[in-house]
């Protein structure tokens, strides 16, 4: 949705999933998988991207977010044992990586 919102012109969302060591390595380690969601929209500034992950911080109108998203994500990810983190510039676009942690059987 936020990659949706970041393209009001259209763009392309790029969904990958490879196995990853914590760090990104990429083919490092087979215990974690990441997942990763690019788009080619808007991006954001340093001033946003340090915040994402606040409960309620919005740049969008009222009614149109709450800025709950990524916090929850955050935190789904967080009590899974993963790590998320944002690469993101200006007219840049954006990634989001979600490392995670492989189970053996669900939990
Ligand atoms: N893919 C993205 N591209 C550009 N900015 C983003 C992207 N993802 C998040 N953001 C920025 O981070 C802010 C917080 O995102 P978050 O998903 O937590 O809340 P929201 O999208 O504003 O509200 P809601 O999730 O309730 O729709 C957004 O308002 C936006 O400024
Ligand atoms: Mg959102």
């Amino acid at each position: 949705m936020n990659a949706r919102d970041a393209m009001p012109q259209g763009g392309t969302i790029t969904l990958r999933v490879s196995e990853a060591s914590p760090s990104g390595e990429l083919g490092a380690s087979r215990d974690h998988l990441l997942l990763e969601v690019i788009d080619t929209g808007v991006g954001m500034d340093a001033a946003t991207r340090a915040r994402i992950f606040e409960p309620f911080f919005t740049t969008k109108l009222r009614d149109q977010g709450t800025g709950l998203g990524l916090s929850i994500v955050y935190q789904i990810v967080s009590d899974c044992g993963g790590a998320i983190e944002v690469d993101s510039e200006l007219d840049k676009g954006t990634t989001l990586r979600i490392h995670l942690p492989r189970v053996a059987a669900p939990r």
